[in-house]
């Protein structure tokens, strides 16, 4: 089998740091894969690379086969890759509804047809435990539910590689167990990227697991393995919260 994707010394600096340094990585299509590691570690600089949302210093990505390195993130998309960012970004005056209905439009050759937009948005949102909100302006929305919805945006490309920056940040307890129920359900058909701090999550989920550390892959495993890994104890999980 193929990797999705592939990364081949991806690099990235700001200034005098090197945020990503010469990273290899590769992710098999299907896989939910946890990346985990400490706080500036590189973790959302990898994916902002994958992303198209910045550009590599130095280094290759290679999406399904395709050298993808210097396409703009517009197209990335159109190729499957969604993303969803750390830091929210929903459009707070719009509704639930119509932040979804975005991401709906242009998927559909015809994005004007009412009926096709409506039924995308509504099985985004109720996927996503949203649907009784739909009319709710975003910004109105909790933290957490604000968080749901971006999934809910990344979810409505239908995309082949979803990618999903700390989903789980402000979500009470009760709420993280659907998210769980979610992911699953998302990597059904799409493989998953999941930046996570909460291990539990991480542990639930994961096939297996990246450990990013000053811009460098520390450690990579089953759940199991990483959570014995002496190195990884000493980097992240013997200091998480
Ligand atoms: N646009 C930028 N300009 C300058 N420095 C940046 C920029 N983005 C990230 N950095 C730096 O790059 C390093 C990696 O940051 P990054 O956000 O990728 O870490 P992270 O692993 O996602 O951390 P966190 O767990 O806190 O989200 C940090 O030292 C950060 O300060
Ligand atoms: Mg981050």
């Amino acid at each position: 089998m193929m990797p999705l994707l592939t990364t081949k010394g991806l690099s990235r600096d700001f200034g005098g740091l090197r945020a990503v340094d010469s990273v290899d990585f590769s992710l098999m299509p299907g896989e939910i894969r946890a990346v985990i590691g400490p706080n500036g570690a590189g973790k959302t600089t990898f994916v902002s690379l994958v992303s198209g949302r910045i550009q590599p210093s130095s280094g290759m990505i290679v999406f399904d086969g395709t050298d993808i390195t210097t396409q703009p993130a517009c197209v990335r998309v159109r190729r499957g890759i969604a993303y969803t960012f750390q830091i929210t970004s929903v459009f707070a005056n719009l509704s639930a509804y119509d932040n979804v209905a975005l991401p709906v439009q242009r998927t559909l050759s015809d994005g004007r047809s009412k009926g096709a937009v409506r039924a995308g948005v509504m099985s985004a949102l109720e996927r996503t435990g949203l649907a009784d909100r739909a009319h709710m302006p975003a910004g109105q929305l909790s933290y957490g539910h604000q968080r749901l919805l971006e999934v809910a945006m990344g979810l409505a490309l239908k995309p082949r590689l979803l990618i999903l920056d700390e989903p789980t940040q402000g979500l009470a307890d009760s709420e993280i167990d659907n998210f769980i129920s979610l992911v699953r359900d998302i990597a059904k058909n799409a493989t998953v990227l999941l930046i996570e701090h909460n291990m539990p999550v991480v542990m639930q989920l994961a096939d297996r697991i990246t450990v990013f550390n000053a811009g460098k892959i520390l450690a990579e495993g089953t759940p199991e393995a990483i959570r014995d890994n002496a190195a990884v104890q000493e980097a992240y999980l013997g200091t998480a919260p």
